[in-house]
């Protein structure tokens, strides 16, 4: 009897209830099963309980917006909520902090946590992103038994502290631009005050040197200058009605010559009638400008660049802020060899270039795109970028346009 009993518990605990053997004995069942059997049940809701609790307490986390991390005795990340999943990259649980946050002080503050219990906190910047900063608040936590582990809560750094260190970083960019030509013009004088001084051909071969080298530093300071002057408008948005058509034949005409000389069919096509649009007639063509500088500078090998002027009634979602609302598209395509994708969302950054030493080659300032982004941010316009590699480049700039139609 009492191993049927026995047989029947063992049974009721592995599948949570237990059914009530036929041959079981009437006071046996009520005296010792029945009770188990209710045992169990309440062990079956507990455990329903404390699920819904924690699934309760990782909702909970998850909500969070800013990153949290906790981190166990092993120094691995054995939970995180779903702003540090997305700021960190963290695909996997358990993974080692190194793997996903390695900062020197942030290891000395878990260490501290660790192995101290106190509380520390320090500025990191994810490694796989370092425009962003965070402030890092890192505190013991207890695990169960004797283990200790670390919490981890990250708080992205306020726009002010990070428009001061863009600040700094562009004051560091620009001083290192003018450096470098200013570098090889003092070479260069020196080297004709020296070996080259009765050298008349050295002599003009140096000045020549000198000459693009003073330009390239003009062009340097006249980017940063057109580039400060539309940053100081930006709060002030544009007034004159403006005629795009005339404005991109006229554009497109000063290219010409260089268009040519380089080989390059420059097609212009125009989707008449258009309506005027209020924008900076110096701001539009200096948009343009670059667009088509760059066009001729880097996709020539194609042999055929486009520039097209249209009218959409609604814009698409490639217009960005612009999209749904009837706009003005401009757009400049080229047929060279293109933008490998991973460079696309950095191009219009200050001193941003694909390959460096070749912008500096044909004479780029690094400038040119944040420019266009510029005075497209005063206009409430949008440039949206295409580029396909071995097919070509196809930049957009959108303005808003004021009628629905013309
Ligand atoms: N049409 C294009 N085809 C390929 N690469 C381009 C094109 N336009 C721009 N780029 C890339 O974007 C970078 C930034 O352009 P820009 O801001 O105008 O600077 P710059 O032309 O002075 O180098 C360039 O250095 C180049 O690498
Ligand atoms: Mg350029």
């Amino acid at each position: 009897m009492l191993e049927e009993l026995g047989a029947w518990i063992e049974g009721a605990a592995e599948t949570g209830r237990g059914v009530r053997p036929a041959e079981l004995e009437e006071s046996l069942h009520r005296e010792v099963a029945a009770p188990v059997q209710h045992l169990l049940e309440r062990l079956a809701e507990e455990r329903q309980r404390s699920a819904a609790a924690r699934r309760f307490l990782e909702d909970l986390v998850d909500a969070f917006p800013d990153p949290v991390l906790l981190v166990d005795g092993g120094r691995e990340v054995v939970r995180c909520n779903a702003a540090a999943r997305e700021a960190l990259a963290v695909a996997a649980l358990p993974v080692p902090l190194d793997a996903v946050l390695r900062d020197p002080g942030l290891t000395a503050a878990v260490e501290a946590a660790l192995l101290e219990g106190r509380t520390t906190q320090v500025d990191i910047t994810p490694p796989m992103d370092p425009a962003r900063r965070f402030a890092a608040r890192v505190s013991a936590a207890g695990f169960a038994g004797e283990d200790r582990g670390a919490v981890l809560v990250l708080r992205e750094m306020s726009e002010q502290v990070m428009i001061e260190r863009m600040r700094s970083d562009f004051v560091a960019n620009a001083s290192h631009e003018i450096r470098t030509p200013l570098t090889s013009l003092v070479g260069l004088i020196e080297t004709l005050r020296g070996p080259a001084r009765d050298d008349p051909a050295a002599r003009e071969e140096f000045l020549a040197l000198m000459a693009a080298e003073a330009a390239r530093m003009q062009r340097l300071i006249d980017d940063l200058l057109s580039l400060s002057r539309i940053e100081l408008a930006a709060g002030a948005p544009p007034e004159e009605t403006l005629d795009p058509a005339p404005l991109l034949r006229s554009v497109v005409a000063k290219f010409a010559p260089r268009a040519e000389e380089a080989g390059v069919a420059l097609e212009l096509r125009i989707a008449e009638p258009l309506p005027a649009v209020v924008a900076d007639a110096d701001q539009i063509h200096q948009l343009v400008a670059n667009l088509l500088d760059n066009a001729l500078k880097y996709g020539a090998g194609g042999g055929r660049v486009e520039v097209t002027l249209d009218h959409l009634p609604r814009a698409p979602a490639e217009a960005g802020p612009v999209a749904g609302r009837p706009a003005i598209r401009l757009c400049v395509r080229d047929f060279g060899p293109g933008i490998p994708a991973e460079h696309l969302p950095r191009l219009t950054e200050r001193f941003y270039r694909v390959d460096r030493a070749r912008s500096r080659e044909i004479g780029g300032t690094g400038l040119g795109l944040a420019i266009v982004k510029h005075v497209l941010r005063r206009h409430q316009g949008h440039l949206s970028i295409e580029s396909r590699l071995g097919e070509g480049s196809r930049f957009c700039a959108w303005l808003p346009s004021p009628a629905a139609g013309p």
